[in-house]
């Protein structure tokens, strides 16, 4: 195995050439590239008679390789990253580098997304399936939540990771962020994955389920609604750069963050997180739980993200954004609302529409205030208090009291 005294005295040995040869600590720019190694890799590269012919090839193919053509294209790739050159979008810093971090609370969710690592198949079903298959086990309206809610999500969640793979990602131009966007898209899976899980357990009609946004008309109306959005970024032509472009992103990730995240999700996860506290469907309850929590963290980076560009560029945070932006929650909101009418049409699990909606406008003045805007429904309270406890719960503590995985405790790797 390798030490620290043995790379210590490699290191030592190889720097002594260059030293003596009076060169700098002055960093490494393209125009040195060329000589630097060269004589190293001549060498190497020399075909021996053991080469075979695909050896060969490959060798000389490198002597073609022009170093400085596949660097240059990559913006500020000639210089080391200062913090304040770092930017939300529209930065012209090297994107590979990731420190230093100017962002703390980007990276810091990165390591808080790690530590919640979860998977679905470590849940018990069991419970589930007894009572899924059982004939009086659960009311029609209590069937219905289930079905409406595994059929919303399971197609929501692949609409929220293409938008950030196929959009987002790109046009945010700061790797801590990434790093972050690269752990949510993550996590995307996962809850699709875990949807999946329960369908397949509960032994439902696939193609009913995953087809229901398009033939379910409060379910397909929510996706419609956030799909615009990631079509008028997605187009690879489509760049940052102007007050328009930026101003379209910024709507991208109000949409996304704010709405899809932040309101259409919640009518369902009260629902379900509220069926386990009455000890029914507890499993498909616990995945709910496990999903809110990643959820409550996306929604909060994206609130961190968009407040961030608007310190970034307050032009684009002129009064016309602003009347956008609640447009925007506004009509979410109203569309969650039909939502839960559809899926509540009388009273079940201690819940109905009526407390639905209320609690939606108090989650809506909380998105509204998020973004620094005002609340627009006056006196809305919110009817499940529950909901905050069991977002704040540590896994080691399990709402249902199931099982426990910890995944943080894993030792370091061993070479040998
Ligand atoms: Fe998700
Ligand atoms: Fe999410």
């Amino acid at each position: 195995m390798l030490s620290w005294d043995e790379f210590d005295t490699e290191e030592t040995a190889a720097a002594k050439p260059a030293a003596a040869a009076g060169e700098s600590a002055a960093p490494m720019t393209l125009d040195k590239l060329d000589s630097a190694g060269d004589a190293a890799a001549h060498d190497a590269r020399a075909v021996s008679a053991d080469d075979s012919d695909a050896v060969a090839r490959a060798k000389a193919a490198l002597n073609e390789l022009d170093i400085r053509e596949g660097l240059e294209d990559l913006e500020g790739a000639a210089a080391r990253v200062r913090v304040d050159e770092k930017r939300m979008i529209n930065c012209r810093a090297d994107l590979n580098q990731l420190v230093p971090f100017k962002y703390d609370w980007a990276w810091q969710k990165y390591l808080d997304g790690c530590a919640n690592h979860w998977m679905p198949q470590e849940v018990n079903m069991n419970a589930d399936i007894a009572l899924w298959k059982s004939q009086d086990g659960l009311t029609e309206d209590e069937r219905r939540i289930v079905m409406r809610n595994l059929g919303f999500f399971s197609t929501a969640d692949s609409l929220v990771a293409n938008n950030l793979a196929l959009a987002v990602y790109r046009l945010i131009t700061n790797p801590e962020c990434r790093q972050y966007i690269l752990r949510q898209a993550f996590e995307e899976a996962i809850h699709t994955h875990a949807y999946q899980y329960c369908i397949e357990s509960l032994g439902m009609d696939e193609g009913e389920i995953f087809n229901m946004y398009h033939e379910i008309p409060s379910v397909a109306k929510k996706a419609s609604w956030g799909l615009k959005y990631t079509r008028s970024i997605s187009d690879p032509q489509f760049d940052t750069g102007t007050v328009e472009t930026d101003k379209q992103f910024l709507r991208n990730l109000i949409a996304y963050y704010c709405v899809l995240e932040g309101i259409f999700f919640y009518c369902g996860f009260t629902q379900i997180l509220s069926m386990g506290r009455r000890n029914k469907m507890t499993g498909t309850a616990e995945q709910f739980q496990y999903i809110l929590r990643d959820e409550s963290m996306h929604l909060n980076f994206g609130i961190d993200m968009i407040n961030q560009i608007k310190i970034e560029n307050p032009h684009l945070w002129d009064t016309e954004m602003k009347d956008e932006a609640t447009q925007m929650i506004l009509q979410g909101t109203q569309l969650e609302i039909e939502y839960a009418r559809d899926t509540m049409p009388r009273g079940v699990l201690g819940m109905n529409a009526a407390m639905m909606e209320d609690y939606l406008k108090f989650i809506a003045n909380r998105r509204l205030t998020q973004i620094g805007l005002p609340e627009q429904y006056a006196g809305a309270t919110n009817p499940f208090p529950w909901m905050s406890e069991i977002m704040d719960l540590k896994k080691e503590k399990n709402f249902f009291e199931t099982r426990v995985t910890e995944y943080q405790t894993g030792g370091a790797l061993a070479w040998d």
